[in-house]
């Protein structure tokens, strides 16, 4: 497939730097790879009206990976060959970014994703970063809203088996919810693009749960909880940033309505600069930003602040500029990168209501 280079940053050239970015713009996950997009396109707007780079100005070339990791990594491999960018923005999904992640460490390209939460994505190399927290943290931190703020006793677990992501955060959930005190009485499992969830969730209704844990990506996630509520399971449904998408409330409808999430970002934050990026996103996009607009336009801006500050464009100097960030201002929280290239940060939970979510609390490290 073509790239394209995002509108209103200017075409490739000599007096240009150009970045790389890989997403869903296509299948089951395309709103994550859009807001992503937008949050990114927004940040390199601001920073070439601000002078860009040194001088130059900042381009972007987007490929769409349609929700695969083997299209993933091509795109990858075409930024890296064939357009040459400085480096690269993405994935979301976290099958997607490792699979780009090997791309890029062996070709020496620095690779910021903004979303990507399995803890293996960063450990592919020192040219991989990202700008928010692992789920190690994510997976606790339902673990402990489950078990403290709903109080709940005895949960189950609900899976996609082809996501790196889910499988993870799937272990760790179990593993802190039962440390808490709780209990797991079943972990069921699909696979992406599943369409019928009955037969799991009949099983998961014999053990009578008190909620159920589903961390998945939001396509699968509305129509299970449908499936959910018509073999009779009322329980509360929760999950992780997957569930982030204007999309969730037409999949899930009111079957969806009353569940928690983990996330990133809630656009409720009162914070300013919070306030002023949701003003502009919305004159420019004309919606509310999710997680990932937040998080992309973070991670762009963390690139750009580092390549302001590299030796020069070579590889190994973005990157060293990169692993210094520290204390940077994102609209997404703080972030400062530790020694293996994550954020530390808190999250918030939100409850999911009729066409958008309420902000809940916030858990911190
Ligand atoms: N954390 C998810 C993953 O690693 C991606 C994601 C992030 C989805 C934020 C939605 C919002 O696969």
């Amino acid at each position: 497939q073509s790239g394209s280079t995002v509108s209103g940053t200017p075409a490739a050239g000599s007096d240009t730097i150009l970045l790389g970015q890989v997403g869903a713009l296509t299948g089951g996950q395309a709103t994550f790879g859009i807001s992503t997009r937008n949050g990114i396109e927004l940040a390199l707007k601001e920073a070439n009206a601000a002078g860009g780079v040194n001088g130059k100005k900042l381009a972007i070339r987007v490929y769409d990976n349609q929700s695969k990791p083997e299209e993933a990594a091509q795109a990858a491999t075409r930024l890296i060959t064939q357009d040459k960018v400085v480096l690269i923005l993405g994935d979301v999904a976290s099958s997607n970014s490792l699979a780009m992640a090997e791309k890029a460490q062996a070709a020496g390209v620095p690779m910021i994703t903004p979303s990507s939460t399995n803890t293996t994505v960063t450990q592919k190399g020192d040219f991989i970063f990202r700008v928010c927290f692992i789920d190690p943290f994510q997976g606790f931190v339902m673990a402990k809203f489950a078990r403290e703020d709903l109080k709940l006793g005895k949960v189950a677990v609900l899976q996609d088996n082809k996501s790196a992501y889910s499988i993870d955060l799937s272990d760790v959930f179990t593993r802190k919810f039962t440390e808490m005190g709780g209990k797991v009485a079943t972990t069921e499992s699909y696979s992406q693009g599943d369409t019928d969830y009955r037969a799991q969730l009949t099983a998961i209704k014999k053990t009578q749960p008190d909620g159920i844990y589903v961390p998945g990506y939001y396509s699968e996630v509305g129509v299970i909880a449908r499936q959910a509520r018509e073999v009779g399971l009322k329980v509360p449904l929760m999950g992780g940033d997957g569930w982030d998408s204007e999309k969730l409330f037409e999949l899930g409808g009111s079957a969806i309505s009353g569940s928690y999430f983990s996330n990133h970002y809630s656009p409720d934050n009162p914070d300013p600069r919070v306030q002023k990026f949701i003003a502009d996103y919305k004159a420019a996009y004309g919606g509310v930003p999710d997680a990932l607009a937040a998080l992309g336009y973070d991670a762009a801006r963390v690139a750009v602040e580092a390549l302001k500050r590299a030796k020069d464009l070579s590889g190994p100097a973005v990157r060293d500029a990169i692993a210094q960030t520290k204390d940077f201002p994102g609209v997404a929280g703080t972030v400062t990168l530790d020694d293996n290239r994550n954020a530390v940060k808190s999250a918030v939970v939100l409850k999911v209501g009729d066409g958008k979510t309420q902000y809940v609390t916030t858990i911190s490290p």
